[in-house]
């Protein structure tokens, strides 16, 4: 197998192990293991590499960020409720200096008005939210394309 172009760590957060099961109405009806396999099938065809980790727990997410030093190129994360509350998540991501994707299901900004603040956005190159399951496939798509223009 030819090495990948890019190893990207996948973290999700809190409670989205539920997804399915959780709101389907905001959240849609996939489970997060259908996700995880429709990004599969993406990145394979881009030769990008996807290692995914979830916790609902803030320390190990800090702990996972923290692991990632110099083992991956990119780190596409939903932190969910953690965005609005997390600085230790935050200082993790600056402090590994690898370059982050904010992603959300749900269109944050049209929610309740605790949700409108996130401590991660500032600390990343951006964030995509709203489209569902495929906030995370824009996400491995936007890394691609980065990709491609870092190559020609
Ligand atoms: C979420 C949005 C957060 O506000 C919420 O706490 C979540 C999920 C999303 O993907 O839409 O758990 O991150």
């Amino acid at each position: 197998m030819k090495s990948p172009r890019a190893k990207v760590l996948v973290i999700n957060g809190p409670n989205l192990a539920l997804l399915g099961k959780r709101q389907p109405e905001i959240y849609g009806r996939y489970t997060l293991e259908d996700i995880c396999n429709q990004m599969i099938a993406v990145a394979e065809k881009e030769n990008i590499q996807l290692d995914f980790f979830q916790s609902d727990s803030e320390g190990e997410i800090v702990t996972r960020i923290g692991q990632a030093k110099d083992n991956y190129d990119f780190i596409i994360i939903n932190p969910a409720g953690y965005t609005h509350t997390s600085v230790a998540i935050r200082d993790a991501i600056e402090a590994v200096n690898i370059p982050c994707i904010e992603v959300h299901l749900s269109n944050i900004y049209k929610r309740e008005e605790f949700r409108h603040r996130s401590l991660i956005a500032g600390v990343c190159l951006g964030q995509i939210a709203g489209f569902g399951k495929d906030s995370y496939i824009l996400a491995v798509m936007a890394i691609s394309r980065m990709l491609k223009s870092a190559e020609s």
